[in-house]
């Protein structure tokens, strides 16, 4: 039996139930095995049998929780990743709200326990690649974006998505520097958004997520260089313009809108045909759209990946 067939359904709830530890012990299965099966949901389980995917799926190792949670990016509490997690430590992630609101017809305001309540949490094991060149493989937990979006709505003027962080420079000594156009913003086209492997996230290792890493809710599109999988979400807003976002502001040349990994196109300042996978030695081949092309490669059938970076 092909082990792309296990479903993802039957392996999460057990990983639900298991410490930190013990969710260790059997990570290396996990990432062998049911990888595949647990990032690719089911309405695209005939792609997951697809043996054009599935060998770059399995020799991924999930990367350690030491690393994913001492090794950040998140620009409100430092530009020092090895910094976040001891700055990120008194930051409140409860009680939260995120709004969503726009172009909707049932605008809603959920507080952060009704969203883990109301939408089932699914493990999903995904690489995050950054733009950085550096990259982890991330055991997430956290629901589709489809699953809220299609409570509110979306009217037939809504093209966008934007997300917006929280601000709260009073918590996060990052806000306090004026260069930057805070709170930091996101965004995505919607059909990006209710793309099957785009998902918020709530938790990783089977635990809630660590402050450093997004606290309470943040977004994980895994396709795209990992600045676009915002942190800290209070606001998700439908519109029909494409939003700015945080980093096309602060450095247009650099940062495009879709930002999809791509090993062709070039950083202005640095290549991006490899990339440094944190916990190994020596770099690896970056994959176009980070290894889900089957998946996501016919969001953008005609248009020029070289300009629209
Ligand atoms: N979200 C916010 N609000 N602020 C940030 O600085 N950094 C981004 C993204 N989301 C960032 C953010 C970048 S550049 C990356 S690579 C990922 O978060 C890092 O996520 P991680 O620390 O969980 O690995």
């Amino acid at each position: 039996m092909l082990r792309s067939n296990i479903p993802s359904y039957e392996i999460t709830p057990k990983t639900l139930y298991l410490s930190r530890r013990d969710f260790m012990k059997t990570s290396a299965l996990l990432a062998s095995g049911a990888l595949l099966a647990a990032c690719v949901p089911s309405d695209l389980s005939q792609l997951s049998r697809s043996p054009s995917i599935s060998p770059t799926l399995l020799t991924d190792t999930l990367t350690s929780y030491e690393a994913i949670t001492t090794y950040n990016n998140y620009y409100e509490f430092s530009m020092d990743k090895q910094a976040v997690a001891r700055l990120a430590q008194k930051f409140r992630p409860r009680p939260w709200e995120v709004h969503i609101d726009g172009l909707v017809r049932r605008p809603k305001t959920y507080g952060i326990e009704d969203l883990l309540k109301r939408f089932p949490q699914e493990e999903r094991i995904y690489r995050l690649r950054c733009v950085e060149s550096w990259s982890m493989v991330i055991p997430w937990l956290g629901f589709p974006l489809a699953n809220l979006l299609a409570e509110v709505e979306p009217t037939s003027d809504a093209r966008f998505v934007r997300f917006v962080s929280i601000l709260r420079p009073e918590e996060m000594p990052g806000q306090r520097d004026p260069f930057f156009d805070w709170p930091y913003q996101e965004g995505l086209r919607l059909d990006e958004a209710m793309h099957p492997l785009t998902i918020l996230a709530t938790g990783l290792y089977g635990e809630l997520l660590p402050n450093q890493n997004g606290a309470p809710i943040r977004l994980v599109v895994p396709w795209k260089y990992g600045f676009k999988s915002i942190k800290g979400i209070v606001l998700i807003e439908l519109a029909a313009a494409q939003p700015k976002t945080f980093w096309s502001t602060a450095s247009p040349h650099e940062y495009g809108f879709y930002a999809n990994v791509n090993p062709n196109v070039p950083h202005p300042r640095w290549s991006q045909a490899t990339e440094r996978r944190i916990g190994e030695l020596g770099r690896r081949p970056t994959l176009m759209f980070n290894g889900y092309e089957a998946e996501v490669a016919h969001l953008y059938t005609g248009m020029d990946l070289t300009k629209n970076y």
